[in-house]
């Protein structure tokens, strides 16, 4: 019985430490194992740091950001969902999105720098502040009585967490339109996905995609001929072409000249069937289109329209230059990819291929809010005694029933608080420069030690034990 007890808190306090974000143990973003024959990058100067990446999981999960509170970026990019959306259109503030959420899987690992899927944005920097201040998605626009930056900019000062991770971050409190830019870019980049088979098989024949993968099944080897067999060959050459498009081994788009591969009836605007739009002309990385579990992520294409592999497959099948489309690409002008039903189910089985597992789960990608929408976080100013504010010296510590604070500094109002080592404020009162708590009732642990400069804004935090 005893022992039980004790195997459960031991496994609650882990459970609680895990949740909270801690400066000295943060995840694991800008060293991430990356497999030797990724080669595309688009990373052009905001190089991944472990603490950016932090303060950009944050922003990616804070409703906060958005003008009723209600929206973040995770509600359309879902983890389980490969980062994008079931929905064919997603909520924002101010109603459904025109086109369809894109998932963002290996964002990073690509030649094309631009984003979004007819690439209006030049860079993933430029691209992250969009949503935010798009009417209809986040709302702080700034225009026809929306809210803009600048009074979201005031709103995240207030947080108790932004300034510390923006100091984290980036050495400084100071919360920019730019260090939200540059943090989500390095969140977002971070996302990665090579542990599906395809990577495994890649690995085992040494990078040569025209060998049979030992670990594919007939079907599966069939298929990924089928897809890479306009490999090398000219623009107009026989075959499927998938690959001159969705170029391997990262499965991005090619970074120019691709053109629109609509208009066979369904790509359009969404909600307006009649009404082709032929602009787009990125696809996000075809690794992770199917989930784990073998069904689609989401719809896809950018109007949602396509809702299983065969109907991917019919497309294909059937877009061409009879479409009468000024945009098509040239690689289809020749007409619709001829496609038969056998080498279909081939293709569809390799594309089930680049699924990978960890990216759905891995908790550096998820959600760091609380329940109850509160964050927690831990020793974010690293503990250094001093950091902040000059001369704090408390004692005794272990302490067992009065504890002492004194703070050697010109000004003379403070606010201390005590936290649970996961976040939680147990204790929070206003002190002068010398202070005597009792703490008798206090259980023994670890907690945090709080100091606020109400003049300065400064912080203290050290940890001190209770025996
Ligand atoms: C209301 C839903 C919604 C919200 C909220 C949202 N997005 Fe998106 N996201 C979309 C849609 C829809 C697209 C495609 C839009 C287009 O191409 O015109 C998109 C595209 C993107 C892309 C482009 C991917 C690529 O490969 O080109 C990135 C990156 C992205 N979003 C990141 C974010 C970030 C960061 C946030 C939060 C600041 C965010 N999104 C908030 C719906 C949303
Ligand atoms: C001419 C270049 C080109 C060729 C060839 C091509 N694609 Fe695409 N693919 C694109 C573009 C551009 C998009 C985005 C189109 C849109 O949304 O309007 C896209 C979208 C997709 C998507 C949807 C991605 C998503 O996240 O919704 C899949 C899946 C896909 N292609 C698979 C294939 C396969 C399989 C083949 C070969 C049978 C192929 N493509 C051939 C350019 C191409």
């Amino acid at each position: 019985m005893k022992k039980t007890g004790i195997y459960i808190a031991f496994f609650s306090l882990l459970f609680l430490l895990s949740s909270a974000i801690d400066s000295n143990d943060l995840f694991n973003y800008e060293n991430q194992f990356i497999p030797d024959y990724i080669t595309k990058d688009n990373t052009e100067s905001n190089f991944i740091s472990d603490e950016g990446a932090t303060l950009g999981r944050v922003l990616f999960y804070d409703k906060m950001l958005s003008s009723n509170k209600s929206v973040a970026c995770a509600s359309c990019h879902l983890q389980e969902r490969a980062f994008g959306d079931t929905a064919r259109q997603s909520i924002g503030v101010n109603g459904l999105t025109e086109r369809h959420s894109m998932r963002l899987i290996n964002s990073r690992f690509g030649k094309e720098t631009r984003f979004f899927w007819d690439r209006r944005a030049n860079s993933l920097e430029d691209q992250t502040i969009v949503p935010i201040k798009d009417h209809l998605e986040m709302g702080f626009s700034g225009n026809n009585g929306d809210q803009g930056i600048e009074e979201l900019i005031a709103f995240m000062s207030e947080t108790d967490y932004y300034p510390e991770l923006f100091d984290m971050a980036f050495g400084d409190p100071l919360i920019s339109e730019t260090g939200i830019q540059l943090a989500l870019a390095q969140f977002i980049r971070s996302i990665q996905s090579f542990d599906s088979r395809f990577d495994e098989g890649y690995a085992q024949v040494g990078g040569d995609p025209l060998i049979d993968f030992p670990n594919f099944t007939n079907i599966e080897n069939k298929g990924k001929k089928l897809y890479v067999s306009g490999f090398e060959s000219d623009i107009v050459g026989e075959g499927f072409r998938c690959v001159q498009c969705h170029v391997l081994p990262e499965f991005s788009i090619v970074d120019e000249g691709t053109l629109s591969v609509g208009n066979n009836g369904v790509i359009s605007v969404i909600g307006s069937p009649n009404e082709v739009d032929l602009s787009n002309n990125r696809s996000p990385s075809l690794r992770d289109v199917v989930n784990p579990d073998g069904t689609l992520n989401t719809p896809l294409m950018h109007d949602g329209s396509i809702n299983t592999l065969g109907g991917l497959m019919a497309h294909y099948s059937t877009v061409g230059p009879a479409q009468n489309n000024p945009e098509l690409d040239i690689r289809l002008q020749n007409g619709p990819l001829q496609i038969p039903q056998d080498e279909k189910q081939a293709v569809i089985a390799f594309l089930k291929t680049l699924t990978g597992v960890n990216v759905y789960t891995d908790e550096k990608w998820s959600d760091p809010f609380n329940e109850d929408g509160s964050l927690s976080l831990f020793d974010l100013v690293g503990f250094h005694e001093n950091k902040h504010i000059q001369n704090v010296s408390y004692y005794p510590n272990p302490v067992i029933n009065d504890f002492n604070i004194e703070i050697k500094n010109t000004n003379t109002e403070f606010v201390l608080s005590i936290l649970s080592i996961d976040g939680q404020q147990i204790l929070s009162k206003k002190i002068g420069a010398r202070t005597k708590l009792d703490l008798r009732h206090l259980s023994s642990g670890i907690y945090v030690l709080k100091i606020k400069d109400l003049n300065s804004r400064k912080t203290f935090k050290a940890k001190f034990i209770k025996s």
